[in-house]
């Protein structure tokens, strides 16, 4: 069901879960994403005692790879270290879409796993440059 690239990328998800700063929710999150140029960026979430600053793991991520001026995604895995495993969020959606035309997400925990694509997941998402 999954390729080896698509299992390695789950491993280094499940690796960077690892690496959160999430004292309020306790929600380890962690975001290995593999760009069409083969590369491997990760992030995990980073809360703050003002709650909305929290970042996702997603975005950690997605930001690395920009950084890095690797631009277009091809998949992400979203490991959290939880009995509930959940999609990227809404503003992390919105967020991909701005860097891949139709990334592949896999989330997932140790009981489950899901893949998906980023348009099933954000239909007609907004976007400027295509
Ligand atoms: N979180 C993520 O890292 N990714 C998501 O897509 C949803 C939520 C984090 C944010 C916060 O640190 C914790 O999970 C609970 O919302």
């Amino acid at each position: 069901m999954y390729t080896k690239e698509e299992q390695n990328l789950m491993a280094e998800a499940k690796e960077a879960a690892k690496h959160a700063y999430s004292p309020y929710s306790k929600f380890k999150v962690g975001a290995a994403l593999i760009t069409q140029k083969g590369n491997i960026y990760k992030g995990a979430n980073v809360e703050n005692a003002s709650y909305s600053l929290c970042i996702c793991a997603e975005r950690n991520a997605a930001t690395q790879a920009v950084f890095h001026n690797d631009l277009d995604l091809k998949t992400i895995a979203i490991y959290v270290d939880s009995d509930i495993s959940f999609p990227p969020c809404g503003a992390c959606r919105q967020f991909l879409s701005e860097f891949s035309n139709d990334l592949q997400v896999i989330f997932f925990n140790d009981k489950e796993s899901k893949k998906v694509s980023l348009s099933e997941l954000l239909p007609y998402s907004f976007k400027l440059f295509y």
